[in-house]
């Protein structure tokens, strides 16, 4: 019988229904929890080599308790190998290793274990069960949750992928002191997405010793209205790529040696800024605003020109034809969609 106590729940409901779990001690028992939501026999374990070495043995072993066979891929951590080449060898893994459309993938560790695995689970067999188990406070508040799946090409971030939800989202929140300073940065960088479209986050992050776990639980609610409401990303779930149509760039720019919530923070400063120079936000919000993004993470100064950053947001995939859309800032709450001929780029990126 799995014991719930302590965790909070959140049920997304999407094209596919499923709860994300938040708390501490979760992986301990993940195969209970797997168990409860997929009739598989046999689990792909899909993770990074970071993560092997912390996780994937105890995820394994609660995994068998529970009746499962277990088969494990581990590729070379970090967004460098989020390409066609390890999507292709976990494909020719889930072969391998005989995955029935019955079976299930398990995608333990940060945004690349679950964008990446996750699109293997939409595309193998036409698609077959996933369940994430994010382990960084990135994945966790944003990545794992909603369904979006990708990975890169050579031309910029995302480039292919599918929408899928996971069958459960597994938060554990004891994860997140195993993190370094950078990885949970990282995190922080998205999180202060969540401060300028969240009331309830931006107050949170007033008091010095908030929770960790009720910032995750905040992000992870505040992301589940956004999916029900817009699953496929026509219209409000686009308030989600807040500073991304710069970070993407700056991402693509650094040869993605820049890590993607560090650059969203760096994003955010430009989106900030450039909404000021817009007249789209009062002097005093976009300060508090700024302050408020500040006590998540400081923003690197950024070092590409303009035209650098204005060439590379042309391969974004917000772009449609001949205009590329960016999502400003018109105070706490309040986004304010643009859409920019390429012409003008330049302009928003200053
Ligand atoms: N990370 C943005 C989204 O899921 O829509």
């Amino acid at each position: 019988m799995i014991n719930n106590d302590n965790v909070k729940l959140i049920t997304v409901n999407a094209s596919r229904k499923y709860q994300v779990k938040i708390g501490g001690g979760l992986l301990k028992s993940a195969g209970e929890h797997v168990k409860e939501v997929v009739n598989a026999s046999k689990i792909a374990l899909v993770t990074d080599d970071t993560v092997d070495a912390l996780y994937a043995k105890g995820v394994q072993k609660s995994l068998e308790e529970n009746g499962f066979s277990v088969c494990k891929f581990v590729f070379p951590h970090g967004e460098q190998s989020k390409n066609l080449d390890t999507y292709g060898e976990i494909l020719n893994f889930l072969a391998q290793n005989q995955i029935t459309r019955t079976d299930a993938l398990v995608a333990l560790g940060g945004g690349v274990v679950g964008d990446m695995a996750g699109f293997a689970a939409a595309t193998f067999l036409r698609g077959i069960s996933y369940i994430q188990m994010p382990t960084t406070l990135l994945a966790q508040i944003d990545s794992s949750v909603g369904g979006k799946t990708a990975i890169d090409l050579k031309a910029g971030k995302n480039l292919v992928g599918a929408f899928c939800q996971p069958s459960l989202v597994l938060c554990d929140t004891d994860t997140l002191s195993s993190l370094t300073k950078e990885i949970f940065e990282d995190g922080m960088g998205e999180t202060a997405k969540y401060a300028v479209l969240d009331k309830r986050i931006f107050d949170l992050l007033q008091n010095e010793d908030y929770d960790i776990k009720e910032l995750v639980y905040l992000c992870v609610d505040y992301k589940r209205a956004i999916v029900e409401a817009d699953e496929f990303e026509g219209g409000k779930r686009k308030l989600l790529n807040l500073g991304h149509t710069p970070a993407h760039a700056i991402e693509k720019l650094s040869g993605y040696q820049i890590s993607h919530g560090k650059a969203v923070r760096m994003g955010l400063d430009i989106i900030l800024n450039s909404s000021i120079s817009h007249g789209l936000v009062e002097k005093k919000c976009a300060e508090q605003i700024k302050c408020a993004m500040d006590k998540c993470a400081k923003a690197q100064a950024v070092s590409y020109s303009v035209e650098q950053m204005a060439k590379a947001c042309l391969a974004d995939k917000k772009r449609s034809g001949d205009t590329v859309t960016f999502m400003m800032i018109g105070g706490v709450g309040n986004v304010i969609e643009k859409k920019v001929p390429i012409t003008e780029i330049e302009g928003y990126l200053r």
